[in-house]
């Protein structure tokens, strides 16, 4: 049976959205030229990657700040958000039938890959030891609503 959402931790409820991240990047690399079908798994992925970076930033990063140990893995991943953004940013300046669109989606991929393998496989086990357990629980709730909320805006109506 699945686990009560008000069990989960805040690594549990992180890897869901990183599957989505890999389904809709894997997916994206495959599309070719300005199809329905690319404009539709990049609108997906880029949300997916904007809400999950900032209501990961605000209820896993910046909690792990306060601490010295946190504050490296905090850098190292925020800069890496940072990459991933830019990439998108990139992509989206870029004309679907651009023959170089495909190369960025690619990059991004790998980008997404690396970053998702890190924190599963480095970072949430530092984390681990630093957060408490009720305080795992109880960012895996705040993460939630924050990440539902921003799935559901458009992102340039926030700047
Ligand atoms: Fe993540
Ligand atoms: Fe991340």
């Amino acid at each position: 049976m699945p686990k009560r959402e008000k069990e989960l931790t805040i690594f549990e409820a992180l890897r869901e959205s990183h599957e989505k991240q890999r389904a809709f990047s894997e997916k994206l690399i495959q599309t070719s030229g300005d199809t329905t079908e690319r404009r539709e798994l990049f609108e997906l992925l880029k949300n997916e990657l904007f809400a999950h970076a900032v209501a990961e930033d605000r209820f896993l990063y910046i909690p792990l700040m306060m601490s010295d140990a946190g504050l490296n893995i905090t850098r190292h991943a925020l800069s890496e958000h940072h990459e991933m953004d830019e990439l998108l940013e990139k992509l989206t300046e870029t004309e679907f039938s651009n023959s170089g669109w495909l190369a960025i989606a690619k990059k991004l991929s790998e980008v997404v890959h690396h970053h998702l393998q890190e924190e599963e496989h480095s970072f949430f086990q530092q984390a681990g030891k630093i957060l408490a357990d009720d305080q795992k629980k109880e960012l895996a709730q705040k993460y939630q609503t924050e990440y539902t909320k921003y799935l559901n805006k458009d992102k340039d109506s926030l700047t």
